[in-house]
């Protein structure tokens, strides 16, 4: 059996793969800004889900954590999925900050939480969702591209900094691509796009074995590759 907490599951990945932990038997423990959403979810499996209403861009996030691993008796995988992005057609610095805030700061605050606490425990898990926006400059979100591309540099830093402070902190990057939940704007035609399902069924595996860098789908590889073959100048002149 397992303990995992999973940051921002009120909706959408975060949700699903929570739903799928807790129906194995697994605890899971959820956070989420929208208390009601975490209590309705709570009442499906109330038994092994336990809940913290967990603003990521709060100080007091870690002081929740702690309080969410305390109640729990521990924790094996932490998995951080909250994340913040729009479309900024006119640079909005509001949106701009709120997605630096939630991506960045809030990310980094609880990552080192996380770190520190697996550094006390024999072995630990650190998830995060990245995103294929990390990988070039993407004008239409500005901070959101850049702070996705953070948090995998971030874990980078971490996974190198573990081997070398010889841990058993093993870390997994989730990198997708478009996924139905309701991050996505309304409008159509995004690439590669695949069903909620779809991508839970591969990151479930991808935790479970405890997967370093997983693009989902698995073509945006593909992709990627050749979007780094692009020359700068040719990228700003043509994306
Ligand atoms: N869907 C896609 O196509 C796609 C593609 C690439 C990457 N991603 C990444 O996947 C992750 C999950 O997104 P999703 O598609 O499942 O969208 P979602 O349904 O909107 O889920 C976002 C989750 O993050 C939580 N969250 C947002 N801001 C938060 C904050 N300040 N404090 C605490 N929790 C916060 C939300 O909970 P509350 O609102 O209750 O706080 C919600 O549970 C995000 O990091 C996103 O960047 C998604």
């Amino acid at each position: 059996m397992k303990k995992i907490i999973i940051i921002g599951a009120t909706s959408g990945i975060g949700y699903e793969i929570a739903m799928r932990y807790a129906a194995q038997g697994n605890q899971v423990g959820i956070t989420g800004r929208r208390t009601d959403f975490l209590e309705e979810i709570q009442q499906k499996c109330p038994s092994n889900i336990y809940v913290k209403t967990m603003d990521v861009c709060k100080d007091t996030a870690t002081e929740d954590l702690q309080a969410l691993i305390t109640e729990m008796g521990g924790v094996d995988t932490i998995f951080i999925n909250s994340g913040y992005g729009k479309e900024c057609k006119e640079l909005d610095a509001d949106t701009e900050m709120q997605a630096v805030a939630t991506n960045a700061m809030g990310f980094t605050n609880l990552i080192i939480f996380s770190y520190n606490y697996f550094k006390t425990q024999p072995k630990g898990h650190i998830v995060v969702t990245s995103s294929v926006a990390s990988v070039r400059a993407l004008r239409q979100s500005p901070a959101y591209s850049a702070t996705k591309r953070y948090m995998r540099h971030y874990v980078d830093c971490l996974a190198q900094r573990a081997r070398h402070e010889k841990l058993n902190i093993r870390f997994t990057t989730l990198i997708p691509g478009f996924i139905a939940t309701d991050f996505l704007e309304a409008r159509q035609n995004y690439p590669l796009l695949i069903s909620l399902d779809k991508a839970c069924n591969i990151i479930y595996k991808a935790i479970e074995k405890k997967k370093r860098d997983v693009y989902l789908p698995f073509r945006w590889n593909f992709v990627v590759l050749l979007w780094k073959l692009i020359p700068k100048w040719f990228w700003e002149r043509c994306w």
